[in-house]
């Protein structure tokens, strides 16, 4: 399969904004207690989709991702103009799933019908937790009881929504978080992003570590933690699809699929990430990270791009495995040997195969199995050798 051969669309809109910085996060958000011209960054949100259609005109965009940053602080009006701006651009498949990050405060969520009518039809609460002290302790905003109050009203507005929840927390007990995650379960019906607490450099989290003040779980409880999870959901019909990522089948996030299945996506917005497909070419491509200067790159260039570089065979096959060997479905070994010019390695394959971290499907596919995936980093470090 060449890059020519038709494949998902995606548009990733990024909203860089946050009414407050919680001390683990090192995603690209910004507070800004000054205020912002949220029209101007719409604007220039339509500037960067307007040159990035030009690039990649004629497809047709099967999923949107409203990323953050908060973007569930935006006006929908000025979701509406985004969407609108996309549709103006490239024909929308009639199935479209259009996601919106929300914070689950009991303000954003009276935003959720104005979301609604601008024609999102998918929202992903980060709800984080569902104990008081946790919340504080994450640096949120919101109780559990509002975050579960903001998910009503998720429930009463989209026929599909999702929630992250983070584990493997400082002082997190094995029968608490079993507790937890089956009260979330509940509560979440379809869909559910389980993330292990990741301590990311130059967070607070980072120097509370450092000095030894988070008292985080050790290897071992860790990977108890990850094994109680995925036999939880399991256990309810919610199968993990992604390393983090727990769905009934069938409603997995179409928009993370695009990533991990190597699909094309354009990214709008600062920060963001794209992978375009240009005369048989993967192109990586990624804005300014800073608003402001972000902003100021848009108005004199029209597009905000400090990278935009074509892949070579390799880096293209690499990432390829690397984000397919996330998925339980694994990744199809004739796409990865087209992308590279040449075959995974058999030796090394079998090597796995007897060690039982990957398989081979009844249909060729190659997967991690439940064995590898908590040593994912060394199966695709392998491989990719
Ligand atoms: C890009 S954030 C945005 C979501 C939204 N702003 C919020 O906080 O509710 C997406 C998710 O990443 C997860 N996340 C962020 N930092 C993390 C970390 N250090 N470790 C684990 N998960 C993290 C959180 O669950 C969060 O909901
Ligand atoms: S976790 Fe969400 S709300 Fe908190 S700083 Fe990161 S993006 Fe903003």
């Amino acid at each position: 399969m060449s890059l020519t051969t038709p494949t998902a669309f995606a548009v990733y809109v990024h909203w860089p904004f946050c009414l407050s910085k919680c001390p683990y996060c090192d995603f690209n958000s910004h507070v800004r207690h000054g205020g912002y011209d949220e029209a101007r960054f719409v604007r220039a949100i339509e500037s960067e989709l307007a040159l990035t259609a030009a690039r990649v005109p004629g497809r047709t965009v099967s999923t949107v991702f409203f990323g953050g940053g908060t973007p569930s602080l935006m006006q929908p009006a000025s979701v509406a103009a985004i969407l609108d701006a996309i549709a103006k651009h490239w024909s929308i498949a009639p199935d479209v799933e259009v996601t919106l990050e929300a914070n689950p405060t009991s303000v954003e969520a009276t935003r959720f019908r104005g979301f609604r009518s601008a024609g999102v039809n998918r929202v992903s609460l980060g709800v984080q937790a569902l104990d008081d002290s946790t919340l504080k302790e994450l640096g949120r905003l919101h109780t559990a009881q509002e975050a579960l109050d903001a998910v009503a009203v998720a429930r009463a507005n989209f026929e599909r929504y999702s929630f992250d929840l983070i584990y493997a927390r400082p002082r997190q007990t094995l029968a608490a978080w079993e507790g937890e995650l089956k009260r979330a379960i509940d509560e979440a019906a379809e869909h559910l992003s389980l993330y292990q607490l990741t301590i990311e450099a130059g967070t607070p989290f980072y120097g509370l570590h450092k000095a030894g003040k988070l008292a985080m779980p050790d290897d071992d409880l860790a990977r108890d933690l990850y094994d109680l999870t995925q036999s939880v959901c399991a256990a309810a019909g919610l199968p993990a699809y992604e390393v983090s990522n727990h769905a009934r089948p069938g409603a997995e996030c179409r928009h993370n699929l695009v990533y991990w299945r190597g699909h094309e996506y354009a990214g709008v917005g600062p920060g963001a990430h794209g992978r375009l497909n240009i005369d048989g070419r993967r192109y990586a491509t990624e804005t300014e990270r800073r608003p402001e200067n972000w902003l100021a790159r848009v108005d004199s260039a029209g597009h905000g791009l400090v990278v935009d570089e074509k892949l070579t065979a390799g880096e293209a096959a690499d990432e390829f495995l690397l984000m397919g060997l996330r998925l339980a479905e694994g990744i199809d070994p004739q796409r990865y040997a087209a992308l590279a010019g040449r075959a995974l390695d058999a030796k090394r394959i079998s090597i796995l195969r007897e060690e039982g971290a990957v398989e081979t499907t009844a249909s060729g596919r190659l997967r991690v199995t439940p064995t590898g995936f908590p040593v994912l980093d060394a199966v695709v470090a392998d491989l990719a050798a």
